[in-house]
């Protein structure tokens, strides 16, 4: 896997057979974010050989249907299920996310589908991303930490161009359920109504339901049956 900075791209040659034009030299991983964050996220990756399915989210794929590819941001990508679908759709995808060892299954993916995606190995608040540029920035149950200046909300946004769409899918009653003993506390992650809360008289939200989940099967997030949606449009 090649880095620049704190971006990796995979340099396969697209389906069609020719180089990725946004292809870029294979430099050194320098990630960059909070390295206690990095290292919980790589030990739960570790702790199995697969965690997600492997197959696209159902919302995401409900709710891209209408539009364009363009360029998206995938932010907490995972394994790169959605990255890798998006870009077999003509997307132009950036890719983040906080692990390492996520990165390189994702990375792997994307190889074996013959698709060239941009992975940029970073916390979100952290990632030098060029702002308003994403025509969709998408964030599929992220778990993102909640701080004072609300910086994950606003880099969401921030990062999406005008005419953008943003689109946050988390798992319903996530944010109500009790702090547990795993270590859970609803309090410290940032949820869609947070988000809803930074956009302004710029944004339209479109959508911004509960909904039941189209879920893929298998994977550590199966058991979750209901999905909160949230879609806004950046006007200006
Ligand atoms: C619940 S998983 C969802 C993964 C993927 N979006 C999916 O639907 O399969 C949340 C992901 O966000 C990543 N993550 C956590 N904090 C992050 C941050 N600050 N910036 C970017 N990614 C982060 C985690 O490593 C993890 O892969």
């Amino acid at each position: 896997m090649g880095m620049v900075g704190s971006v990796t791209e995979n340099t396969e040659n697209t389906a069609a057979g020719s180089p990725a034009s946004h292809a870029l030299t294979p430099l050194v991983d320098a990630y960059v974010g909070d390295p206690a964050v990095r290292a919980e996220w790589d030990d739960r990756y570790l702790d199995r050989q697969q965690l997600w399915s492997g197959r696209p989210n159902g919302a995401l794929v409900a709710e891209v249907a209408g539009l364009t590819p363009g360029r998206v941001l995938d932010v907490g990508c995972g394994e790169g299920a959605d990255a890798v679908w998006l870009a077999r759709r003509g997307w132009d995808v950036t890719a983040l996310e906080v692990s390492g060892v996520a990165l390189e299954r994702a990375a792997g993916h994307a190889r074996d589908a013959g698709v060239a995606v941009r992975w940029v190995h970073a916390a979100l608040t952290d990632a030098a991303l060029p702002p308003a540029s994403f025509d969709l920035v998408s964030a599929q149950y992220p778990a993102l930490l909640r701080t004072p200046d609300a910086a994950a909300e606003r880099a969401l946004a921030g990062a999406v161009a005008v005419g953008g769409v943003l689109l946050l899918v988390h798992h319903a009653g996530m944010d109500t359920r009790p702090a547990d003993e795993s270590g859970f506390d609803p309090a410290d992650y940032v949820w869609p109504s947070m988000v809803t809360a930074v956009l302004g008289d710029d944004w339209v939200v479109e959508v911004d339901e509960q909904r039941a989940r189209v879920a893929p099967d298998g994977g550590a997030g199966a058991h979750h049956t209901d999905d909160l949606v949230l879609r806004a449009r950046r006007l200006r």
